[in-house]
C-alpha cells in the first residue's frame, strides 16, 4: 500500500514572537504551497528516508540524533509503542521555501506524521490533535522554544487565533467577514527561525520591562485584529499591519529587505505590509484589494522580492499563485 498525506505552509498574520511569550497570535495556511509525504512498502529491511529537493538520502539507523526528519518517524514509533518499524521507503518533497518563515519545517513534519500513521494503519495517531503534538515536539529542534503556531495551523489548515498556554493552548477559529487579499513577498534571504527566536530571548533577558512592553503592543494589535477580522474592516486590518511592523522592528527582527518590501508595498497602496514568521530574512506580507494587487505587485517586484504569491484567507477562493 502506498500512503501520501501533505500539509500547507503558513503565514502569521499577527502576533509572531510575541506568541512565544503568551501573547495571541493569528495565522493563516498557504495552501497553495505544501509539503508532501509519500510512503511506500520497502524492499529491504529499514526505513530509506528521500528528500529530492534537498539531494537528501539517509537510512533511519544512520540518521543524526537531531535529524529532524528521523526525529519525526521516532516520535511516531515511540507514539505507537513499536519496538521495529516495517520497512518501508519515505520520500518528501516540498514547494515550501525553506528558512524564510512559511512554516516549511512544521509542514514536512506533519506531512510525514500523518503519512506514517496512516501507514501503519494507526488512526488515533493519524488524527491533527495527535499529528499536531507530535510535530510539536519534533519543531524544538527546529526552533529551541516554539510557540506552538506553526504546528496547530499547518495540521487543523484553518485560521487560527492562538495563545501558548498552560495546561492546553487555546486555539480559536474566528469569523472572516470579507476575505483577505495577501501578497506574500520572499527576501530571497534565509534565516534561521531557532537564531533568531534565540536572539529575542536574550534581548529580552537584558531588558525585560522595554520587551514585555512590546509583546503586551503585540498582544493588543492581535486582538485588535481579531475583531477587525469579524467586522471585515480592510483598512484597520492593514493599519494594524503597520503598527505590528513597527513594533517587529523594535524587536530587531526586521531586516534592512524587509523594511524595503514593506515600504514599496505601502506606498503602492497596499493597506497595510509586515514582515511574516520569526523575520531577519524571509517573507513579508501585503494586504491588498483587487484594484491594488498588480500595482502593488509590481512595486514589490521592482523593489528585489524574488518571488510574490498571491493569496485570499476566508472565501474559499482558490488562490492563483504568482510565481
Ligand atoms: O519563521 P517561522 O515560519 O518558523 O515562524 C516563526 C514564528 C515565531 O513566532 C517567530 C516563533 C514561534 O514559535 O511562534
Amino acid at each position: 500500500m502506498v500512503v501520501e498525506a501533505s500539509a500547507p505552509g503558513k503565514i502569521i498574520l499577527f502576533g509572531e514572537h510575541a506568541v512565544v511569550y503568551g501573547r495571541p497570535a493569528i495565522a493563516a495556511p498557504l495552501s497553495q504551497v505544501r509539503a508532501r509525504a509519500i510512503i511506500r512498502p520497502g524492499v529491504v529491511p529499514g526505513v530509506l528516508l528521500q528528500a529530492p529537493d534537498l539531494g537528501m538520502e539517509k537510512n533511519l539507523s544512520t540518521a543524526d540524533l537531531d535529524d529532524a526528519f528521523a526525529v519525526a518517524i521516532q516520535q511516531v514509533q515511540k507514539a505507537a509503542g513499536l519496538k521495529r518499524l516495517p520497512a518501508m521507503h519515505i520520500t518528501v518533497t516540498s514547494a515550501i521555501p525553506i528558512a524564510s518563515g512559511l512554516g516549511s519545517g512544521a509542514a514536512i513534519t506533519a506531512a510525514i506524521v500523518r503519512a506514517l500513521a496512516e501507514f501503519l494503519d494507526l488512526a488515533d495517531l493519524a488524527s491533527d490533535a495527535s499529528v499536531s503534538a507530535i510535530t510539536y515536539e519534533v519543531e524544538k529542534i527546529h526552533h529551541g522554544t516554539p510557540s506552538g503556531i506553526d504546528n496547530t495551523v499547518v495540521t487543523y489548515e484553518k485560521p487560527v487565533y492562538f495563545v501558548r498556554q498552560q495546561p492546553e493552548n487555546r486555539i480559536e477559529t474566528f469569523k472572516i467577514a470579507r476575505p483577505l487579499r495577501l501578497l506574500i513577498a520572499d527576501t530571497g534571504m534565509s534565516s534561521s527561525t531557532k537564531e533568531v527566536v534565540g536572539d529575542v530571548r536574550a534581548a529580552w533577558q537584558a531588558d525585560r520591562a522595554r520587551f514585555e512592553t512590546i509583546f503586551d503592543a503585540c498582544g493588543l494589535l492581535a486582538e485588535a485584529a481579531r475583531s477587525a477580522i469579524e467586522r471585515g474592516d480592510l483598512a484597520e486590518i492593514g493599519r494594524l499591519m503597520v503598527r505590528n511592523q513597527a513594533e517587529l522592528v523594535a524587536m530587531t527582527v526586521s531586516s534592512a529587505a524587509l523594511d524595503r518590501l514593506v515600504t514599496a508595498a505601502t506606498d503602492a497602496g497596499a493597506l497595510g505590509a509586515k514582515l511574516s514568521g520569526g523575520g531577519r530574512g524571509g517573507n513579508m506580507i501585503a494586504l491588498v484589494t483587487e484594484e491594488t494587487g498588480r500595482i502593488v505587485r509590481g512595486a514589490l517586484l521592482e523593489a528585489g522580492a524574488r518571488q510574490v504569491i498571491h493569496t485570499v484567507i476566508g472565501n474559499g477562493e482558490k488562490a492563483g499563485s504568482g510565481h
